[in-house]
């Protein structure tokens, strides 16, 4: 069993990475193998809607001079999928988004690749927009025919300065249970 993460923001090692480590220990005490990738200063191109994906029906985006396929892979041998972002401007951050619709338009392609694996979103935010920022992500989710596990309270963390979401009690809990249920989810799956 294992579970690949992704944090979106630009600052490697910030708020998100803090809130997605959390979750990541609780699925490693409970036996999950995990691994985290973080896409600050990668340079991650857009869909450019070409559609070629759904001809090629191969699990490959067209666009090969980033990492976006070897990311479409390690989701693909996943069996649970963590995609973080702090809030940018009441959204997630570009190169997320840029994932997020590459990787969703080539599962979509190849009869939904992604079916069945379990997704959770995990959102670091200062103020306000985690709210928004936190559904996007799962629409890419339910639109996959992916499962969301729940948690005490909608996965949020706050903070602004690197490693401010520690002292978010709240939001350190919530990661914490999310962590228990996804694996509880992911481990339900496999039986
Ligand atoms: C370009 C940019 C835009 C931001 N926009 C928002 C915002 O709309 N709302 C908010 O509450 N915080 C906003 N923030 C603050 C971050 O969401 C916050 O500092 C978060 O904890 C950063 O997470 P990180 O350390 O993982 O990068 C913004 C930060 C940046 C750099």
């Amino acid at each position: 069993m294992k579970v690949v993460a992704f944090n979106g923001s630009g600052r490697k090692d910030g708020n998100t990475a803090v809130l997605i480590r959390r979750v990541l220990s609780v699925l490693e005490a409970e036996g999950i193998e995990t691994e985290l990738i973080q896409l600050a200063g990668e340079q991650i191109r857009g869909c450019n809607a070409c559609r070629t994906c759904f001809s090629t029906r191969n699990n490959r985006c067209v666009i090969e001079d980033d990492n976006v396929n070897a990311y479409i892979q390690k989701m693909v041998e996943a069996d649970g999928v963590i995609l973080g972002s702090p809030v940018y401007f009441s959204m997630m951050s570009p190169e997320l988004k840029a994932l997020i619709d590459r990787a969703g338009y080539v599962a979509l392609a190849n009869d939904y690749v992604f079916k069945r694996k379990v997704g959770a979103a995990v959102v670091a935010v200062r103020r306000a927009g985690a709210i928004p920022t936190f559904d996007a992500i799962n629409h890419f989710f339910l639109i996959s025919q992916m499962i969301i596990p729940a948690s005490s309270y909608w996965n949020v963390g706050l903070g602004r300065k690197k490693g401010d979401v520690a002292n978010d009690e709240e939001g350190m809990q919530t990661m914490e249970t999310l962590g228990k249920n996804m694996a509880w989810l992911i481990k339900k799956l496999k039986t």
